[in-house]
């Protein structure tokens, strides 16, 4: 039986009989016959990548592009973004730049229609912009945890509203929210960044909720710890270094590229039946004490 949803709307087009997930009707000298087709090919998508001029954001959206979306870069810096999208367009990507603060609501409503009316419907939003805030608990101003939450937490409830508006009037779409081994873990002197990714990852379970029914999948990918700008202090700290590699089972700190395969199985019709859930991508970090 043939089932008209973003599932399969690339992979129904041979005829009846055929529209079962992933699977298209060809002719060959064979005669009828229903083949394979790839459930993680993102070609004629368009994907938004919030904070993504760098670091974690940027691989994301390396991995979206090379399984063909074409995919839409944001920061607040115009200029690192360009430079970002000139790497990946000499990739042989196809890239446009968004320049926005995503803690502006405004920037982001603007962001959205532009993206819509002079790109293309928006078929995936990756809200991975975010940032980091170290203190004692004891010291910790509360003006800067207000300042995370906005970004770590408020921003992207604002990004997947302004997203799943055209996406729910078309029935489709899919919204990747980026969590942390801290959406679930604490950490010394990190209470807020703790509090923010814990509170997305519930975020992802209420838009599931109110969003699942609309035809959009929502869910968190959730990274261990990965060599980026964001955490360079604890990259060069080798007592901290060290510590990471004897508490994940790999042994080591993520590279960023091995992100890449979870965000394209979320973003694409492979995870069609996947919702409100987190995937961490921590090297077993989480699965063990
Ligand atoms: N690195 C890790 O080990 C790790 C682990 C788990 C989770 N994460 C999460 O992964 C995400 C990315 O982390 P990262 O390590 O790649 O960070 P990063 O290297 O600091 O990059 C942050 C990106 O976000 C942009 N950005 C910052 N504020 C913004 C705003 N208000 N509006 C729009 N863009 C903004 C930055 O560009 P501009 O400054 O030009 O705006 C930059 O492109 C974060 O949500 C982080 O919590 C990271």
């Amino acid at each position: 039986m043939s089932v008209p949803t973003d599932s399969n709307r690339h992979a129904d087009k041979g005829g009846r009989g055929c529209g079962i997930f992933g699977y298209r009707r060809s002719r060959g000298r064979t005669g009828n016959r229903c083949r394979m087709t790839n459930p993680f090919d993102l070609t004629g998508r368009v994907a938004l990548v919030t904070g993504s001029s760098r670091g974690i954001g940027l691989a994301l959206a390396r991995a979206l592009g090379g399984a063909g979306a074409q995919v839409v870069l944001n920061a607040r810096s115009a200029e690192a973004l360009d430079d970002a999208a000139a790497t990946l367009r000499d990739e042989g990507l196809t890239v446009d730049v968004r320049a926005a603060d995503v803690t502006d609501a405004g920037a982001v409503t603007e962001m959205i229609e532009s993206i819509e009316t002079a790109i293309g419907p928006l078929d995936v939003l990756v809200n991975n912009a975010g940032m980091q805030d170290r203190a004692p608990v004891l010291e910790f101003p509360v003006d800067r945890f207000r300042a995370l939450l906005e970004l770590n937490l408020v921003a992207p409830f604002v990004v997947a509203q302004a997203a799943a508006r055209p996406m729910a009037a078309r029935g489709r779409g899919k919204i990747i929210n980026i969590g942390s081994v801290q959406s679930e873990l604490g950490r010394p002197t990190i209470v807020p960044y703790t509090a923010s990714k814990g509170g997305l990852n519930l975020m992802t379970r209420g838009l599931c909720a109110d969003l699942g029914p609309k035809g959009i999948q929502i869910n968190t990918l959730a990274p261990g710890y990965f060599a980026t700008e964001l955490t360079q202090a604890l990259v060069n700290d080798e007592e901290f270094s060290a510590w990471v590699a004897a508490r994940t089972p790999a042994g080591r700190w993520g590279r960023v590229e091995e992100l890449g395969g979870a965000v394209v199985f979320l973003a694409s019709d492979a995870s069609s039946f996947v919702n409100g859930q987190t995937l961490f991508v921590d090297g077993g970090m989480t699965a063990v004490v």
